[in-house]
C-alpha cells in the first residue's frame, strides 16, 4: 500500500452494461498492486472536487493496464459524473492502489459473494487466483436482472476455461427475489471452509455476512469491503499540528514493511500524521476514517479514534484501528502494519 499521487490518462472507456462503465488507464511500468485493491480518483466535478474510491477490476500479472469499473448510483455525484463525462484521452489524478480486501493466499479456496458492482474487486481476485494460484472458487453473484450482470461474458469464458476451479452461481432478483439468509446459507454451506470475500450493497453484505457467521465461519475469514463517500479532498495538504511544546509523549513501537521503529509519539498527534512527519511511508487514502487504507493492528496499549465509518465491532475486537484517526490514550503503544 502506498499513498503515491499519480496522473493517469484514460486509454479506453468500456460500457459494461446500461449503467456501468470501466475506465482503462495507461499504466506506468512497475506500478504494483494486489488483487481486490482500489484506486482513489480525484474528479473535477462542476460543483467542486469529488474524491471517490473505486475498486480495480483488473488483475496484477494478468492485465497490463489498470481498470476500474463504476456503476451509476441514484444521486451519486462521483459515479454519475464519471459515466457522463469521462472520455478516452482524459487525464485523471489518482492515488496509487490501496486497500486490504485481498486474499492472503491464492492457493486456498475462496468463497466470493458479490452484489451488483461489488463484483469489481472480486473479478480482480478471480483472475489473479486462476492465473497465479491453485485455490478453487465459488462466486455467488446477485443482480437485479440479467441485463445488470457486469462481466457476464468474461465470467462465462473463465468458467469454460477453468471448470474444475471456478463455479459461478447467478442470483437474479427478477427470478429468485432479494437474496435472503436461509437460501444463501444452503448455497454456501459446502464452502464454509473457504476464505470469504463479500462486496456489494449494504443489505446484501449484511445478509451474506450473517449467513456465514451462522454457519460458524470465523470472523477473521470473512472479508467485507465497504466504501463510504469521501467528504474531503485527500489531495489537499493536511495540516499537521505537530507536537505541542512540552506535551507528554507515548512510547510507540511500529512495525512497517518489515522494519521496527521506536518513537516518542506526542499525545495530541494522530498516528498517521506523526508517522508521515517522521518520514515513514505509512499507507493512507482518504484520511477521514472512511476507507480503511490506513488500517493498523494494535498489539499493546490503546488509542482513541476521532472518526470510524468502516471498522465494525469485530474488527475493533481483533485489534484493528484507523491510523489516520488514532491518538494514543496509554503511555505505551505497539502497532503493526505487517499483520
Ligand atoms: S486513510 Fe482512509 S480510513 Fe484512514
Amino acid at each position: 500500500m502506498t499513498s503515491e499521487k499519480l496522473r493517469l490518462t484514460v486509454a479506453e472507456v468500456i460500457q459494461e452494461t446500461g449503467d456501468a462503465h470501466s475506465l482503462v488507464f495507461e499504466t506506468p511500468a512497475g506500478l504494483s498492486y494486489k488483487p481486490g485493491q482500489f484506486l482513489t480518483l480525484r474528479l473535477p466535478h462542476d460543483d467542486g472536487v469529488v474524491a471517490r474510491c473505486y475498486s480495480l477490476s483488473s488483475a496484477p500479472g494478468v492485465d497490463e493496464q489498470l481498470k476500474v469499473t463504476i456503476k451509476r448510483v441514484r444521486d451519486g455525484r462521483g459515479s454519475n459524473w464519471v459515466c457522463d463525462t469521462v472520455l478516452a484521452g482524459q487525464e485523471i489524478e489518482v492515488l496509487a492502489p490501496s486497500g486490504t480486501f485481498t486474499p492472503r493466499s491464492l492457493d486456498t479456496d475462496l468463497l466470493l459473494l458479490a452484489g451488483g458492482s461489488g463484483v469489481t474487486p472480486v473479478m480482480s481476485i478471480i483472475k489473479s487466483c486462476l492465473a497465479s494460484g491453485t485455490g478453487k472458487m465459488l462466486l455467488v453473484y446477485a443482480n437485479r436482472d440479467e441485463q445488470s450482470v457486469i462481466f457476464h461474458a468474461e465470467l462465462r469464458a473463465l468458467v469454460a476455461a477453468h471448470p474444475e476451479r471456478l463455479v459461478v452461481l447467478h442470483w437474479l432478483e427478477t427470478v429468485q427475489g432479494l437474496p435472503s439468509l436461509k437460501p444463501l446459507q444452503e448455497i454456501v454451506r459446502p464452502w464454509a471452509h473457504a476464505e470469504a470475500f463479500i462486496c456489494g450493497p449494504a443489505p446484501f453484505m449484511d445478509c451474506a455476512a450473517d449467513a456465514l457467521k451462522e454457519l460458524g465461519v470465523a470472523r477473521d475469514r470473512i472479508h467485507v469491503e465497504r466504501f463510504t463517500s469521501l467528504a474531503g479532498d485527500p489531495w489537499t495538504e493536511v495540516e499537521s499540528t505537530g507536537p505541542i511544546e512540552g506535551e507528554a509523549t507515548t512510547g510507540l513501537v511500529v512495525e512497517l514493511d518489515g522494519a521496527t521503529h521506536e518513537l516518542a509519539w506526542p499525545k495530541s498527534m494522530k498516528l498517521l500524521d506523526f508517522l508521515l512527519d517522521q518520514g515513514l511511508d505509512a499507507p493512507y487514502s482518504c484520511r477521514e476514517g472512511a476507507c480503511s487504507a490506513c488500517g493498523v493492528h494494535i498489539t499493546e496499549g490503546e488509542v482513541a479514534m476521532d472518526n470510524n465509518s468502516v471498522l465494525e465491532q469485530e474488527d475493533l475486537d481483533e485489534g484493528w484501528r484507523l491510523a489516520c484517526q488514532s491518538r494514543a490514550t496509554t503511555d505505551a503503544v505497539r502497532v503493526t502494519y505487517d499483520a
